[in-house]
């Protein structure tokens, strides 16, 4: 056990005669937020005043006189209005840094009652090519599988693919009208993406042109409008005035929404004007948007043709995203696609119209659920089924297949809702003693704070973007050290860069949306992964300078010394580790392990400076010191293993 769930299960055995349900108040037991009130603060003795019906103080000197916790703090003090303060048994703290020094798993032991996890992440709908929307997805849920691993749950991960949705209706319909096959034979990937593209400009190009006149007269009618308001003149009476001023501010705002809808449709158009074949192509193929659906729906129905193009292609979509995990060093324990689903879903269906769950509705199948203004579509009129019905079927599979404690959606922000009504549904159909959490997160923001996209308007390739990240770090990297030949630059390129990108994703508090920034991500200084990997690094200077065999320093340790205080706030800082990771998974926040190794790092620094380490007074501090270096150096690592990002040992 770590110190906090040690403290929380102390605290615990006293507050069980004191209230009926303790759990809400062992959350207030958290890290002091200042050292000078000790390790750890108990802040729960406030709200028991209504409960027990004495004063905070009273309640907190009583708790005290009960707790047995002598061998764990050397001072428990009642402060102020009635917090509690707790300060470490110096003892205990260099008791379980000998352990964490001796073991590999740096003394978090796994949990006790280990739960099966499946983690669907990634999920990206293949046959385009991957781009910046599918990161968040991707790192996130790599950190918690890897987290979850580490502290002792089975976790199986699994690649949700959209395999089998309408990007293959256009493949298929692009290979059929504008393949080149010379092109697919030499390089049958790019081909693919290439026809992809080409699909998409000119369905999107019809789009625009039947949206356009309508976008455009509405913005007259709004443009008058605007004048006719602006014309009225105040008429003294403040809250009419305050009303028009109000008005006037919404209307042009929605003018400005208007105007930038008109102006990426009009792009869209323009870049199809642009070039003459393709405007060919364009005015040829008219119909392009309902025929994409058909072939689509063909291939849904077991077409022959359209379903051995499907698996053709398959493999190349499949080979395209490969490469990207594998820069990223991700992989996965299975990849069951929505294809994989296919032939369960007329069952998902008979199966909730016999339990009474679903019914006809305007000739779809529909689950009508209370708290809902809208059904959940699970058969449309056509007899198509949907995403909805494809994540039902998947539940049913994983539950039959796995018996998950939890499956964690990684899924972007926007699918909240589908994924509320799914759980719902899910939990009525029966599968309701599993945890279904969607782990939702924000966008990624370029620097003018809209969608990143590129200058053009385009989405942001997910490929682009990492060999931008490898190249800057390879310039860093040649700053930092001119010596270093060319093989270890591109090693460590490639760890910084990938890194630097990971971790500036990790460490933003998940459900906010973010700005990205190259320069930010590689920054030495600050809340970045290369940060930590040079303090990392750093140990590994000294360890290399002073000659140290790692092995004897880690197998015969010396009793740890706290000569200055910041070698006992960096040992507290140590033992948090454990703490910290429990504290990830609550709420599956990679963010929480990212601040406490930054913190871990900027102590790690101070002492640093203060405490000379090679050139201590005697050896045996010297010994100490170069076993809290070694432990640093340690959890940076591990702790960063945990998010995907590798350390260098050089830099
Ligand atoms: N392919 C989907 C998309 O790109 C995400 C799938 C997430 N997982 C799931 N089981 N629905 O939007």
């Amino acid at each position: 056990m770590n110190a906090l769930s040690e403290i929380k299960y102390r605290f615990g055995q006293v507050l069980k005669e004191m209230v009926e349900d303790a759990s809400d108040l062992l959350e207030m037991i958290r890290p002091a937020q200042d050292s000078k009130f000790g390790d750890y603060q108990a802040n729960c003795a406030m709200p028991m005043k209504n409960l027990v019906g004495k004063s905070p103080r009273q309640i907190a000197d009583e708790i005290i006189s009960k707790l047995q916790i002598d061998d764990l703090c050397q001072s428990v003090e009642v402060a102020g209005p009635g917090f509690i303060n707790l300060t470490l048994d110096d003892n205990w703290l260099k008791a379980k840094l000998t352990d964490s020094l001796q073991d590999p798993r740096l003394g978090i032991k796994p949990v006790q009652t280990p739960g099966t996890y499946v983690v669907d992440f990634s999920s990206p709908n293949v046959a385009k090519p991957m781009h910046v929307g599918h990161i968040r997805s991707t790192l996130i849920g790599d950190a918690l599988s890897r987290t979850l691993r580490f502290v002792g749950h089975e976790v199986v991960t699994d690649n949700h693919l959209g395999d089998w949705g309408t990007q293959f209706g256009m493949i298929i319909y692009g290979y059929k009208h504008f393949v080149d096959k010379e092109a697919y034979a030499n390089n049958s990937v790019e081909e693919l993406g290439r026809l992809y593209k080409l699909v998409r400009q000119i369905m999107d190009y019809h789009t625009a042109v039947a949206k356009l006149p309508a976008l455009h007269e509405q913005l007259t009618q709004q443009q008058n409008l605007l004048l006719e308001l602006e014309a009225n003149q105040p008429t003294g009476d403040k809250a009419i005035d305050k009303k028009l001023k109000k008005d006037i501010g919404r209307l042009k705002s929605k003018i400005t929404e208007q105007e930038e809808q008109i102006a990426e449709l009009e792009s869209k158009i323009e870049t199809i004007d642009r070039n003459q074949d393709q405007h060919a192509r364009a005015l040829k193929h008219k119909n392009i948007g309902t025929d994409v659906l058909n072939e689509t729906a063909k291939l849904h129905s077991d077409d022959t043709e359209n379903l051995a193009l499907w698996n053709e292609f398959l493999p190349f979509c499949r080979e395209d995203i490969k490469q990207i995990y594998d820069q990223l060093n991700i992989e996965f324990d299975y990849e069951l696609g929505e294809s994989f689903y296919h032939s369960r879903l007329a069952g998902v269906v008979d199966s909730l119209n016999e339990k009474g769950l679903s019914r006809e509705s305007e000739g779809a199948i529909c689950v009508f659920m209370d708290n809902y203004e809208t059904p959940m579509i699970i058969r449309k009129k056509d007899g198509a089924f949907l995403y909805a019905t494809t994540d039902l079927a998947t539940i049913q599979y994983r539950v039959e297949k796995w018996q998950p404690t939890a499956i964690l959606y990684v899924v972007d922000h926007r699918q909240h809702q589908h994924f509320e009504k799914l759980f719902d549904a899910a939990r009525l159909w029966g599968h309701d003693d599993v945890e279904m959490t969607h782990v939702s997160f924000g966008t990624v923001l370029g620097d003018d704070g809209r969608p990143f996209k590129t200058r053009s308007g385009d989405t942001v390739g997910l490929q682009g973007l990492l060999d931008e990240a490898v190249q800057r770090a390879a310039q860093l990297s040649g700053e930092l050290n001119s010596a270093m030949n060319e093989e270890t630059l591109t090693e460590i390129s490639k760890v910084v860069g990938i890194g630097g990108l990971k971790y500036a994703d990790l460490s933003q508090n998940r459900s906010s949306d973010y700005k990205f920034s190259y320069e930010k991500m590689l920054a030495l200084k600050g809340n970045t992964s290369t940060y930590l990997q040079y303090s990392y690094a750093r140990v590994q200077g000294i360890l290399r300078k002073g000659d140290v065999d790692i092995e004897t320093l880690r197998s015969q340790p010396v009793a740890f010394r706290f000569e200055k205080e910041i070698e006992r706030k960096l040992a507290v800082n140590l033992i948090r580790f454990g703490e910290t990771l429990d504290e990830v998974l609550v709420d599956y926040k990679p963010n929480l392990l990212t601040t406490y190794l930054f913190d871990l790092a900027q102590t790690f620094s101070v002492f640093f400076e203060n405490c000379p380490v090679l050139k201590s007074e005697d050896d045996h501090l010297k010994r100490s010191r170069l076993q809290l270096c070694d432990l640093t150096a340690r959890t940076i690592e591990v702790g960063l293993s945990l998010l995907g990002i590798d350390v260098v040992e050089k830099m």
